[in-house]
């Protein structure tokens, strides 16, 4: 059987978030990755360190025993974010990362930043403790289309944040579009951004093409297919500046499947599976490892992993739901195929 061993790898961006949720989803990521970045969009949201090590240790519970997985903790950037929480985050051996969420921009982000500009004392504080700043880039001007919001978010707020701040370590988050991968193609060393599944395997077609599909729903949406090729041929390019984040957000089906239903893919269930399959079909095998074992370690600047996961090429059927009594949780490609299996790993 054909199989692919690479070099553990880990998620610089995931949702994993509590209590029973929590418990359900945290085994999908943890024999997957070593490390995964932990978005902080809780309700309400992790905005301290003292939160930060409180969600840690929830998390580190709910890890199979035996298993090594290591989360590392974000805060989530407000109006009132001081300059004295950033530098206790910058000493903490918790914190990796604080998160930029617009207002209003997407799942629990009720709480984020309205004005970007008004917020520039506290990029002066992360730029001098040398934190990255993680950017969900959309703006929440109702009159923009949903399809430009990402594109129009790199021309006015993006460019400005990257021009202010040239020192600031900043990767914009989930990229969907070709214009946000040529900004982050010219942009300088401090500039990268991480790509989910979906964004590689689907076009918009998925969500809406032949009925409304709610669990392709997530933000940024996704795109039309130009801009699909433009993510996977980065994806694939072996540049540094892109690499793994699967934005895995799950929700129960309920709140998926109704009238006004809710953005995330879950996809942490079969993560390496699914860009294991992206790649393959871009005849790019080879450079799957490079994104998602090492670019993301060498940016953040912790050391690659030194286990290793071996995939084999071995079709399975993604189960209807996760979820024990009475919780669901769809995941990407439910009740489908997948041609990759994860086989095992070594820590
Ligand atoms: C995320 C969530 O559900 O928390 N949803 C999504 O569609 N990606 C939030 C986010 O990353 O935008
Ligand atoms: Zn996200």
């Amino acid at each position: 059987m054909k199989t692919l061993t690479i070099t553990r790898p880990d998620d610089w961006h995931i949702h994993v978030r509590s209590g029973a949720v929590l418990k359900t989803v945290l085994a999908h990521t943890a024999r997957q990755f070593a490390r995964a970045i932990i978005m902080p969009n809780l309700k309400p949201p992790v905005t301290t360190v003292a939160q930060a090590l409180t969600y840690r240790d929830e998390i580190l519970r709910a890890v199979p025993v035996g298993v090594d997985f290591t989360p590392l903790m974000t805060l989530y950037l407000t109006g009132a974010t001081t300059a004295a929480e950033i530098k206790a985050a910058a000493e903490s051996d918790a914190v990796y990362a604080f998160k930029l969420y617009p207002a209003g921009a997407t799942t629990n982000s009720d709480a984020g930043v309205a004005d970007i500009t008004a917020i520039y004392p506290a990029l002066a504080a992360m730029e001098k403790h040398n934190l990255p700043l993680l950017i969900h880039g959309e703006v929440t001007d109702e009159q923009c289309d949903i399809f430009d919001r990402e594109r129009v978010f790199v021309d006015t707020h993006l460019r400005a944040i990257v021009e202010h701040f040239p020192n600031l370590r900043t990767v914009l988050e989930h990229v969907t579009t070709t214009e946000a991968v040529q900004f982050v193609q010219t942009a300088g060393d401090t500039i990268a951004a991480t790509i989910t599944p979906q964004h590689l395997l689907f076009n918009r077609n998925a969500v809406l093409a032949g009925g409304i599909r709610p669990h392709y729903y997530c933000l940024p949406i996704i795109k039309r297919e130009r801009h699909r090729l433009a993510l996977l041929a980065a994806a694939t390019s072996g540049n540094p500046k892109f690499f793994l984040g699967t934005d895995s957000a799950p929700h129960l089906t309920s709140l998926k499947e109704t009238a006004c239903g809710c953005a995330g893919c879950y996809s942490a269930h079969a993560a390496l599976e699914l860009y294991a399959e992206a790649f393959e079909r871009a005849d790019a095998l080879d450079k799957l490892e490079g994104f998602a074992s090492f670019y993301g370690a060498d940016f953040y600047r912790l050391p690659r992993n030194t286990g290793t996961v071996t995939l084999e090429k071995n079709s399975w059927t993604v189960p209807a739901f996760y979820g024990e009594n009475g919780l669901s949780i769809t995941p990407l490609k439910a009740g489908e195929a997948l041609s990759w299996k994860l086989q095992h790993y070594q820590s």
